[in-house]
């Protein structure tokens, strides 16, 4: 069983990095850029072709195993047996198209519902973030080591400016307290970059109303190994299958957002 896990994890880095090396390729081409659910919800000729890639790959050396992708190329997926792989071959296609950098390849693997592999590939800086389930997790070949508690006032917060104004899924009442009372907040328009930085401890937490399992699949995987907490807004934990809102946290500081901020949240 050890030398499958190891032969997965071997596999799954060398494709990731071939697949960061056609990204970086494609930098000197022209991008076709499409639009998806509204005109701000951009798809490219890169992400088809990096799902595809996988796809192609991972059928090659793993037949039996099952692979759910934010382009669609995978299959449908509705039980969580087996081997899956979840995903997201770009994640931040807006940055890539806009700023060729703060975008991640995202790829979680998990067995009958448990996450056993997380890889999160900053291709720009050539960082791969990578956990496996109870083996430590790493950004490269640095170990990281696990997350420690910190206070709300001492503690960077990665949320989007649009969850403290007008919208339709939070009030914004419910996160500006903490706005005012945490050291300071980022966004990085990445959903896998905020997780990874999460485990690397350059955020202490990441509140998002809406993401798909190839957003936080890998993400997920990473942040637990080092002890980090992952759940939905009301502090369920989330499945792997099935969009949600999105909040992780040291340890503590948790448990701390839950019950004085989140509790307000009307999910
Ligand atoms: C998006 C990014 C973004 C998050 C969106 C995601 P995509 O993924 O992760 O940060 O706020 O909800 O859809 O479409 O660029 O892979
Ligand atoms: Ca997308
Ligand atoms: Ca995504
Ligand atoms: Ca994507």
């Amino acid at each position: 069983m050890r030398d499958f896990w190891n032969q997965v994890d071997t596999y799954a880095k060398q494709w990731i990095k071939e697949a960061g090396d056609r990204i970086k390729a494609s930098f000197s081409r022209e991008l076709v850029i499409e639009t998806k659910s509204n005109p701000n919800d951009l798809v490219t000729n890169m992400d088809k072709d990096i799902e595809q890639f996988f796809i192609s790959k991972i059928k090659e050396v793993f037949p039996g195993h099952r692979i759910l992708g934010e382009e669609g190329y995978g299959e449908k997926i509705e039980t969580s047996e087996g081997v899956i792989w979840v995903i997201d071959p770009i994640d931040g296609t807006m940055n890539f198209v806009h700023q060729q950098r703060n975008f991640a390849i995202s790829v979680g693997i998990f067995e009958n519902g448990v996450g056993q592999a997380g890889f999160i590939y900053d291709v720009v800086h050539d960082e791969l973030y990578h956990a496996r389930k109870g083996k430590g997790a790493y950004i490269n070949d640095q170990q990281l080591p696990p997350l420690k508690q910190v206070s709300i006032e001492e503690s960077i917060v990665s949320l989007n400016a649009t969850w403290v104004t007008e919208n339709r899924r939070i009030d914004p009442s419910v996160l500006s307290p903490l706005v005012t009372r945490v050291r300071g907040t980022r966004s990085y328009g990445s959903a896998a970059i905020e997780l990874a930085y999460v485990a690397a401890g350059r955020l202490d937490a990441y509140i998002t109303m809406r993401l798909a399992p190839w957003d936080f699949a890998a993400g997920k995987v990473l942040i637990e190994e080092l002890g980090g907490v992952v759940t939905d807004l009301e502090g369920k934990p989330l499945d792997i299958l099935d969009r949600s809102s999105v909040f992780v946290a040291k340890p503590g500081l948790h448990e701390e957002i839950l019950s004085t901020y989140l509790s307000k949240y009307k999910g």
